[in-house]
């Protein structure tokens, strides 16, 4: 049963751009399962830099059926104006399919968001403010409106209105903001839902369709682990489900469907926005990190914070995903560096421990316990293969095999496509097949 998941073990922005442009080679579909437009994944290829935020990126590929499905929060207008912007460079949109399923962001979820994180002041979570939040609640309090319902004027007139009573008081009367207008939002969306007919589809179906014609799945997460709305850093966290079993229910395929689970790791942690984030570095470590490793956010262009790799969370990632395989990102970015230490347990309260506190305010208290590594001085961007990497780097993603129980069967080295070691013999099948 050929479906491979791409997920991110850390705190989004690990390099799964990347990870599915490499693997989409031999793939028929790119499915994204979660998330929105608050994801920013770049692929480079040559001198060209495509930084996607909705579009699955397998949409680079010609071959392949890039999918958003029915798990994913769709702003319409992002979705035009994205799918306008790889038109203009070539890239074809024809093939892409939207879930009739998957839930719309509205305008006025976006002015929510944006109002309700003013309004938290110290207390914010630090969102993309792309309305994220109150599309999913929308979703789970069953008052939502789909991409299919952008198809159905009289349906979405009666459904903007139920909303607009709702939201409207609120933004209003809670939040001193503006209120919608019935009329120009439901005009709006109904040139939404022209636009996108062509793509609106039961993906569900295509992605049934596909796997019982022998095709190959791949489906690729946005954010990652710890920004999980269930397994993460909660309420600093995402309103969905990047872990791999999220794929399931946001792409449309069953558990055992599932073949093989890749998760996407940066050799160093990373976060943007609000939240505990132990290995925090606050020096000319973090320093170097930021403006080696171009920490800047893909969507909202705020710096993000760095520290030291965390095995910690690395560890309940791996086992909470099924991880058969890890793709290790931006280990280029350490190099130069004359020590480089790794977390592997927290001090809380006076015990030490390497169980991830399933609690916020007890991850905020935690103290790393740090093992301390030799670095390496060489410049790793060409290197050819992980034989040929430094022994303080090899020795380095021992450490990570060992305490996580997972393999890394690729390494990258550099943002382009071929600054990428496929470690032949360790990986799966997908994995060779990509090299
Ligand atoms: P995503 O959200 O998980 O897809 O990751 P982002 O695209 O937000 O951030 C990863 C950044 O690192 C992108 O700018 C990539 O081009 C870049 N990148 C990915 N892998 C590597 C690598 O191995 N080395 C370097 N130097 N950059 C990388
Ligand atoms: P990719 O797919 C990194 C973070 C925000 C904030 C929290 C909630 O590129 O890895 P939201 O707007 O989702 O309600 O914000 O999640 N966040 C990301 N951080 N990478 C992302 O996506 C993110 N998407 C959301 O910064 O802390
Ligand atoms: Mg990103």
């Amino acid at each position: 049963m050929p479906a491979t998941v791409i997920c991110g073990l850390q705190w989004g922005d690990e390099g799964k751009g990347k990870a599915t442009d490499l693997l989409a080679d031999r793939v028929s579909m790119v499915v994204r399962y979660q998330g929105g437009d608050n994801a920013g994944h770049t692929v480079v290829i040559g001198d060209e830099v495509f930084k996607l935020h909705l579009v699955p990126s397998g949409v680079l590929h010609p071959h392949i059926t890039p999918i958003i499905g029915p798990g994913v929060v769709v702003n319409p207008a992002k979705l035009i104006s994205e799918m306008a912007m790889l038109n203009e460079r070539g890239i074809s949109t024809d093939k892409l399919r939207v879930s009739g399923a998957a839930h719309v962001i509205m305008p006025y979820h976006v002015a929510l968001d944006g109002a309700r994180e003013s309004a938290a002041a110290d207390g914010a979570i630090g969102t993309t403010k792309r309305g994220i939040g109150p599309a999913y609640g929308d979703r789970a309090s069953r008052a939502g409106i789909r991409m299919g319902d952008l198809l159905e004027p009289e349906l979405l007139r009666s459904r903007l209105t139920a909303a607009l009573a709702e939201k409207n008081a609120v933004l209003q009367h809670v939040y001193g903001a503006a209120a919608f207008e019935i009329e120009g939002l439901h005009s709006e969306a109904i040139q939404w839902g022209k636009a996108l007919r062509p793509h609106i589809a039961d993906t569900t179906l295509l992605v049934q369709n596909g796997l019982a014609a022998g095709e190959h799945i791949l489906l690729e997460g946005a954010q990652g682990t710890l920004l999980d709305l269930d397994h993460g850093t909660y309420p600093y966290v995402t309103s969905s489900n990047p872990v791999a079993g999220g794929a399931t229910t946001g792409g449309g395929i069953g558990p055992l469907q599932i073949d093989q689970v890749i998760g996407v790791l940066k050799a160093y942690s990373t976060r943007v926005g609000s939240g505990p984030l132990p290995t925090e570095l606050d020096d000319e470590v973090g320093e170097h990190l930021v403006s080696v490793g171009k920490e800047f956010g893909t969507t909202t262009g705020r710096r993000r914070r760095c520290g030291w790799l965390d095995l910690v969370p690395l560890r309940h990632a791996a086992r909470l995903n099924s991880a058969t395989s890890v793709m290790l990102n931006k280990l280029d970015i350490l190099s130069g560096l004359p020590e480089l230490k790794i977390c592997v347990a927290y001090r809380v309260d006076g015990r030490e421990s390497d169980d991830w506190p399933m609690d916020a305010a007890v991850l905020e208290r935690a103290e790393p316990v740090y093992e301390i590594f030799p670095g390496w001085t060489e410049d790793l961007r060409a290197a050819t293969s992980v034989e040929g990497l430094p022994d303080a780097a090899r020795r380095y993603m021992a450490t990570i095999e060992q305490r996580t129980g997972v393999p890394i069967t690729i390494v990258s080295v550099g943002p382009e496509r071929n600054q990428t070691l496929v470690r032949r013999g360790a990986g799966s099948a997908a994995v060779h097949r990509a090299a």
